[in-house]
């Protein structure tokens, strides 16, 4: 079974995967760490998160690593290097949004996403990013799509950061975080969209359990249909 969670930053992607896998003993998959991890590499060594060939380069000989914890967590390896708050930074989350921009990036983090669907020792997987109902995993059996206020969005983004980051206000991660919608949202390739087949969820005015509980019961319906 594969469930896709798309939709904005801090729509409540991550919290929900992570309870959604949780229940069912499915492996969580968080993509935006993927390209987190290859634009915190890019800033460590100096090259542009812009510039296409450099890139390219750079993610052609990256040692990329996906390791998930006792606790259901999943972090990134890059290069032997374990990486957690380091891809969560502002300078990175701005970065990353302009390394997904690159086609190239996209065509390498593909094969890395589908290869979990594949994996027969897993129950399932419950992927969260922008594309993956539409273009990673088009063939998902049970695919969501949140959306919450913007306000609302800075609000729960802005709780989030690590404590050395705080300082940046609520107004400045606002100001972030449209930027950020709005390249993912036009950029040529892969732009964040709700696949035909998702159900929308607007998660501005309810709890974790509240969204958690909704998504469950789309699950059954849905594995019910396959048997
Ligand atoms: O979900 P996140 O904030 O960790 O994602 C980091 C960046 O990567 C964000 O700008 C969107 C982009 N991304 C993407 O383009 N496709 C995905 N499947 C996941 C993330």
């Amino acid at each position: 079974m594969i469930v896709t969670i798309d939709g904005p930053a801090g729509a409540g992607k991550s919290t929900v995967a992570r309870a959604i896998a949780a229940k069912l003993g499915y492996i969580y998959l968080d993509t935006g760490a993927l390209y987190r991890a290859i634009a915190w590499k890019a800033l460590a060594t100096g090259t542009d998160p812009t510039v296409p060939a450099a890139m390219k380069r750079l993610s052609r000989n990256i040692r990329l690593q996906i390791v998930h914890t006792p606790d259901g967590a999943m972090e990134v390896e890059v290069d032997g290097r374990r990486l957690t708050g380091e891809i969560r930074t502002p300078e990175v989350t701005r970065a990353a949004a302009q390394v997904a921009a690159l086609p190239d990036i996209r065509e390498e983090l593909r094969p890395i996403q589908q290869a979990f669907g594949r994996r027969s020792d897993l129950a399932g997987v419950v992927a969260e990013g922008r594309d993956l109902g539409t273009k990673i995993f088009p063939e998902a059996q049970a695919k969501f799509f949140f959306q919450a206020d913007a306000a609302e969005r800075a609000r729960r983004r802005h709780a989030e950061l690590p404590v050395s980051d705080k300082a940046l206000g609520l107004e400045e991660t606002r100001r972030a975080l449209d930027a950020r919608d709005d390249r993912d949202q036009t950029r040529e390739i892969a732009p964040l969209a709700a696949a035909k087949d998702a159900v929308v969820i607007d998660t501005t005015q309810l709890s974790v359990d509240d969204v958690v509980e909704r998504m469950l019961r789309v699950i059954e319906h849905k594995a019910a249909d396959r048997r």
